[in-house]
């Protein structure tokens, strides 16, 4: 294990060694959000209002960390959540993660706008694979990615319904960020600061959105992935179209981006196996509210129908605890991943795993409780 990454013992360690190696305009487009960044801020400070209330004297020399993850054990209550563009960070980045989850024995879920192929994943990685679907325009294409993911053995497919269009990304407006690169005389001070990071650039080249390729302007223009959503994506989507797509996927069916309740019992009503409560990590409507606090509402509303999985803001083992006791089955991270792998390749998403892992099981015994199952409501403090 690299220095860098042994040294790394908090998940904002690996952020900051991302931040170090990459150029300002990657590193802002991993971790910024919309608009003020209300909600990308407000999803970690939700973590930050609960505190815990521990029990003791409980016998906590054995944890178990198993979780039934949409049907089947995980080792850890965990799935990563899809990131776009994660080559640009690191090359062979999504490999990597894919990788560090099979590893850890928890899902991976392949992101549409991966710069790895849904057939590379499935080589490469042989742990639980979830395919992500944004709906395009372009259906016949849409849907021959879904038989593609379909012909690899994908368990699952994740439907993310928070974008119809994109959403604001300031940083990445001010930062020139474009999908190919435009070399400006800004990027390129940036680029040439960063010597680790260009030298696989100039060697292999700028990583391509693999799943996309062939379909009509994949590429971006000057303003931002954000603005690619126009062209590509599909706002007419609607419910009805949701459930035509549950009517021909038979395996599981994963409903991404739900923070109203009423949404929620719809999406247990046309009979998807789980949903995922997210904002989009506070990349899509600002001001939307945190994951955290959404997810009560939700799990009252649903009453056990589904799985509920949550996103957004999980930076430490206490986060996950936190989630679980309000009612999600289990957590979904980008970022913490997705930092990892910048800094250190597999070996820095790998630790990221194994840090999230180590205060997961520290936080239960400082709770006094060994099993996933037995943590609820009664943990969280409410005076
Ligand atoms: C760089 C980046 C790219 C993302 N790309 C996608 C994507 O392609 N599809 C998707 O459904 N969500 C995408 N998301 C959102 C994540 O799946 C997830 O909802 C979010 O990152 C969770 O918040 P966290 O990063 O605080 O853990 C992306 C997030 C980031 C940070």
């Amino acid at each position: 294990m690299s220095k860098q990454v042994s040294k790394a013992y908090s998940i904002e360690d690996l952020r900051l060694a991302a931040r170090q190696r990459l150029p300002r305009a990657i590193f802002d487009f991993f971790d910024g959000g919309a608009e003020d960044e209300k909600t990308l801020r407000d999803n970690v400070a939700a973590y930050q209002r609960r505190r815990l209330l521990p029990r003791v004297l409980t016998d906590v020399s054995a944890i178990d960390t198993n979780a039934l993850i949409v049907g089947k054990q995980a080792r850890l209550p965990i799935a990563i959540a899809p990131t776009g563009a994660v080559g640009f960070g690191r090359r062979g980045g999504d490999i990597a993660i894919a990788r560090a989850a099979a590893a850890a024995g928890i899902p991976y879920t392949l992101s549409s706008t991966a710069t790895a192929s849904i057939e590379q994943i499935a080589k490469a990685a042989p742990g639980r694979l979830w395919f992500q679907a944004y709906i395009l325009r372009n259906k016949p294409f849409l849907a021959s990615l879904i038989d593609r993911a379909y012909a690899a053995d994908y368990e699952a497919l994740v439907i993310t319904v928070d974008l119809p269009v994109g959403g604001k990304r300031e940083r990445d407006f001010r930062n020139d960020f474009a999908v190919p690169f435009r070399f400006t005389p800004k990027n390129m001070l940036d680029f040439a600061q960063h010597p680790s990071w260009l030298s696989d650039i100039v060697r292999y080249g700028m990583p391509v959105m693999e799943n996309l390729i062939g379909l009509e302007s994949q590429t971006t223009n000057a303003s931002a992935i954000a603005s690619s959503v126009g062209r590509n994506y599909d706002p007419a989507f609607n419910w009805e179209s949701l459930q035509k797509i549950r009517d021909t996927w038979p395996r599981k069916l994963i409903i991404k981006g739900i923070l109203n309740p009423h949404d929620a019992v719809r999406v247990a009503d046309m009979g998807c196996d789980a949903l995922v409560v997210s904002n989009h990590g506070g990349r899509q409507l600002d001001g939307a509210v945190a994951t955290l606090d959404a997810l009560a509402g939700i799990v009252r509303a649903v009453e056990g129908r589904i799985p509920i999985l949550l996103d957004g803001g999980i930076r430490r083992g206490a986060d996950i605890f936190k989630a679980l006791a309000m009612g999600a089955a289990g957590v979904m991270t980008g970022r913490a991943t997705l930092y990892g792998v910048s800094a250190a390749g597999e070996a820095g998403a790998q630790r990221a795993l194994e840090i999230l892992k180590d205060e997961l099981v520290r936080t239960m015994q400082l709770c006094g409780t060994s099993a996933i199952g037995n943590i609820d409501r009664s943990f969280i403090f409410n005076d």
